[in-house]
């Protein structure tokens, strides 16, 4: 077979270029490689994922740092990017906690990634950028996600995540909260009342079964400017709410929202995408510069909205 053949005559070749390269350029060869602790910890990951083909350079005789997906500062993985697999299948292992440095970690598109997030990621003080997305990872959303201090997007997107967003996101360590996509998963219970604690700039929270009083999202001090709560089972009064000034984007679609739409709305200068459709809202549209600038498919299915788009109120 020829990778037995290749197994067996490679090792004085390789020696050999090794050899060399020490000899030629010693620093660009030390450059290569990683902290002994990250490259076992990579290994125990290819290992788990079932050593896939796209990590067939993983191996212990080469230079981590030059691994596919891999990116190292100083010897330490700061990167770890594993993206678009159909033959990877597996879990993620507890050792990804064993990568302190790492401030990047994006597994996507790998639909054989299965079984749930270990823990041990939020010993990853450093990372800034987590996505998890378009995996079959399921299970529970870690609570301790929350203590990663340097977090700035983290996105759990298309996954089969279960249960309840955890109480304890009403409150991220670090200086600002991280933009917030949990989109596409099996999300269920209520909204913690929590998550109004935190000024969130971005959340995306659309298409899960998730439930209750939303309205603690919004608030006319907050600077959210994407908001994405669509096609879930949130009810509140809309008339209640104050929107926040900075908004952008406001999808609301397929919920149980109740109420009027309040006349605030047309403050909303920057608001350029809006969805309001499959609710129980009621009343006229407030006329205005905001509320015109949207077509009917941003009104439409409700229990009695009427107004300009919609037909004329009785
Ligand atoms: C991996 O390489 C290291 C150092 O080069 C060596 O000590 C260790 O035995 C190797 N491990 C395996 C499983 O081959
Ligand atoms: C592994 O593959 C990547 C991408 O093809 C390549 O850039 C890198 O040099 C390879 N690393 C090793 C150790 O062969
Ligand atoms: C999810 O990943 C699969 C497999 O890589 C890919 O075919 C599909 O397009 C991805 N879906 C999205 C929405 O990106
Ligand atoms: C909001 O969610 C819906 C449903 O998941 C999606 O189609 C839409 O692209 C999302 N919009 C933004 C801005 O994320
Ligand atoms: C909104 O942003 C401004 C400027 O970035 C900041 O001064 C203000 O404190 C923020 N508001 C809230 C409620 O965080
Ligand atoms: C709003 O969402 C509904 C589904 O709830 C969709 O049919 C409609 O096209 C969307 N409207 C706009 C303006 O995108």
């Amino acid at each position: 077979m020829p990778p037995t053949i290749l197994t067996i005559s490679s090792p004085p070749i390789i020696s050999t270029i090794f050899f060399l390269l020490l000899l030629y350029s010693p620093s660009s060869l030390a450059a290569g490689n990683c902290f002994p602790g990250d490259k076992k910890a990579l290994l125990t990951i290819k290992y788990a994922f079932n050593n896939p083909e796209i990590l067939a350079n993983w191996t212990n005789e080469t230079a981590c740092c030059d691994w596919t997906g891999v990116q190292c500062l100083d010897s330490r993985i700061i990167s770890l990017r594993i993206t678009g697999s159909s033959s990877l299948s597996g879990f993620l292992p507890y050792a990804i906690g064993n990568l302190p440095f790492l401030k990047t970690l994006i597994l996507s598109d790998l639909p054989g990634l299965e079984y749930s997030i270990p823990y041990s990621i939020s010993h990853l003080t450093h990372l800034s950028t987590l996505i998890l997305s378009n995996t079959s990872l399921s299970g529970k959303i870690p609570s301790t996600l929350s203590r990663l201090g340097s977090l700035q997007l983290l996105r759990l997107s298309r996954n089969r995540l279960s249960g309840e967003i955890p109480k304890s996101f009403g409150s991220f360590d670090g200086s600002s909260p991280p933009r917030l996509d949990l989109s596409n998963n099996d999300l269920s219970g209520e909204i913690p009342a929590e998550l109004g604690n935190i000024d969130w700039g971005f959340i995306d929270l659309s298409n899960n079964r998730l439930e209750g009083d939303a309205s603690v999202l919004f608030g006319a001090g907050k600077n959210v400017t994407i908001m994405n709560l669509s096609s879930n089972k949130f009810r509140f009064d809309l008339s209640k709410v104050r929107f926040p000034v900075g908004l952008g984007a406001l999808f609301l679609n397929r919920n149980e929202i109740y109420g009027i739409i309040p006349a605030q709305i047309n403050r909303l200068i920057h608001l350029i995408v809006l969805n309001l459709s499959d609710n129980q809202l009621c009343g006229a549209i407030p006329a205005g510069q905001v509320t015109r600038e949207f077509p009917k498919q941003s009104y439409l299915g409700n229990k009695c909205l009427c107004g300009a788009p919609l037909d004329l109120c009785p």
